[in-house]
């Protein structure tokens, strides 16, 4: 495996790779900090592809001016282990400035992808104006470079998830995405690098979010479809957390609906605090 942080040194490594063995290429796009969710996109990845390409960038044009871009974890080291265990060909790790030009850190501006407002001004995007625009922007970026074949996302991120699918169609790049399943520890809570935020008593109280979800599907199980009861059963269990938003959508158009009907996801976003900080999580489940 070889850890690369210029982008035309991988550039001239895929194409040697390429010309030699042949075959897709399947890109892993991360921030870094892998826990079992990750693992297991790169290991649907190994399975899939000749070559695999993990990128590790934590991408500051996704991140508001008051989020946490700065204290995002960065454990290089152990990413770089996991990735060798897993068998990937390439670890991508450039360093802002291998992937932002000096207009972008003079102006903070650079090109963007800008998917429509109405799907990017909802849910997680209504809390964090622009970072979807900064998510399309560096997973487009992460194509044009890899020139990958497949790319894998997780099912947690539900909207981005989405949104990368719209923009993928919208720009006609033939690359063929790939949503894998939310990846839980045993007592259900979601695998996400900001886990590593919560004390104790956070973790426990951030519990409570895959509790809802999951007494929300047993009651729409049971023949309980009128969505404001579901979400009103929800809230009722997240008393203890700041709730950003409780909502059900299509899994077709991400509109919200009233009553589920067809394939639909509950989707969540809340805060919970740890020591000074509040820590946002999400989480979701289809119905
Ligand atoms: O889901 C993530 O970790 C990031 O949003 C992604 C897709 C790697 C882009 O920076």
């Amino acid at each position: 495996m070889k850890i690369i942080n210029k982008v035309e040194e991988l550039r001239l490594e895929i194409k040697k790779l390429k010309s030699e063995k042949q075959g897709h290429i399947g890109l892993v796009p991360t921030m870094g900090a892998l826990h079992n969710g990750h693992l297991s996109l790169i290991e649907k990845a190994r399975k899939e592809n000749e070559i695999v390409v993990v990128s590790v960038f934590v991408n500051p044009t996704q991140f508001g001016p008051n989020e946490d871009y700065d204290k995002y974890p960065r454990t290089l080291e152990a990413d770089s282990k996991l990735c060798e265990k897993a068998g990937v060909d390439f670890v991508f790790a450039p360093a802002p400035s291998d992937i932002y030009d000096e207009y972008y850190f003079k102006h903070k501006e650079t090109t963007l992808i800008c998917p429509p407002y109405d799907v990017v001004n909802k849910l997680c995007g209504k809390s964090r104006p622009g970072h979807f625009d900064g998510v399309c922007t560096i997973v487009a970026k992460l194509f044009n470079i890899t020139k990958c074949d497949r790319a894998y996302f997780g099912k947690k991120d539900a909207q981005q998830l989405f949104i990368i699918q719209k923009m993928v169609r919208d720009l006609n790049f033939d690359i063929e995405i790939i949503g894998c399943p939310i990846v839980r520890e045993a007592d259900n809570l979601a695998l996400s690098s900001r886990n590593t935020y919560l004390d104790d008593d956070a973790r426990k109280t951030a519990l409570d979010i895959s509790k809802a979800l999951f007494k929300v599907k047993e009651l729409c199980n049971n023949g309980i479809k009128d969505c404001a009861v579901l979400i009103d059963t929800a809230l009722a269990i997240m008393q203890n957390l700041e709730v950003e938003y409780t909502e059900i959508v299509s899994v077709d158009t991400f509109e919200k609906i009233n009553t589920v009907e067809g394939k639909a996801l509950m989707l969540i976003a809340a805060r919970v605090k740890s020591g000074d900080s509040r820590v946002r999580l999400i989480d979701n489940i289809e119905l």
